[in-house]
């Protein structure tokens, strides 16, 4: 678990763009200490899922929201997980970028697109070409939009992209890319 980030506005002007219906099922990926789950479901969103590695993170904000019925909570290396069901949006802001090796890469979206229904929705934002080298003391992965819809490969049709200069806790400037698109076939 590192930083989150306290208001997720940009997250929520891509779903609203991408017109994301309420009952869609949505996956927040490293979303344990993210305030996205609590403005999704007071927004009216009945269907979400929050994947976090960390268990510290994720009792956050399920102390939070705790009684709130359609909420899912999985204690889960992204790496290693087996998703059991179907989303209709995958969300990840600043997880994607902490995998540096191609092998793990492949296998996070080999996961991503397996678990998506047809048609389905992905939004992910990772560090931008001159965002940091590392983050909370780990080396992350930086791209430019070419080289992430690149990455995503030919499953991932671009829908919306933009930049953006994250201010962290700390007054720290990041600079982020966020793309959202579909998965090809819907
Ligand atoms: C930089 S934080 C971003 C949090 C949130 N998405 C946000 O934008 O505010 C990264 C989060 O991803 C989680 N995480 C890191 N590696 C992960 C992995 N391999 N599988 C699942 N979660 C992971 C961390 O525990 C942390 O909660």
């Amino acid at each position: 678990m590192s930083w989150f980030q306290p208001e997720p506005f940009q997250s929520l002007q891509m779903i609203h763009s991408l017109g994301i219906s309420f009952n869609t099922p949505i996956i927040d990926i490293g979303g344990g200490a993210s305030f996205l789950v609590d403005r999704l479901e007071s927004t009216g969103y009945a269907d979400i899922t929050v994947l976090d590695i960390s268990e510290t993170a994720l009792s956050e904000g399920k102390q939070r929201l705790a009684n709130r019925r359609n909420l899912s909570w999985l204690h889960s290396d992204i790496l290693s997980w087996k998703p059991e069901r179907k989303y209709g949006l995958w969300h990840d802001r600043a997880v994607f970028h902490f995998l540096v090796d191609t092998a793990d890469q492949g296998r996070y979206l080999e996961t991503m697109f397996s678990s998506l229904s047809h048609g389905g929705f992905i939004i992910m934002a990772t560090f931008a070409k001159d965002g940091p080298e590392y983050c909370s003391g780990l080396p992350v992965a930086r791209y430019s939009k070419d080289e992430l819809v690149d990455r995503l490969g030919s499953g991932f049709t671009l829908l919306e992209f933009k930049d953006e200069e994250h201010t962290t806790p700390s007054g720290g400037k990041q600079s982020f890319l966020w793309v959202a698109g579909r998965v090809n076939g819907g």
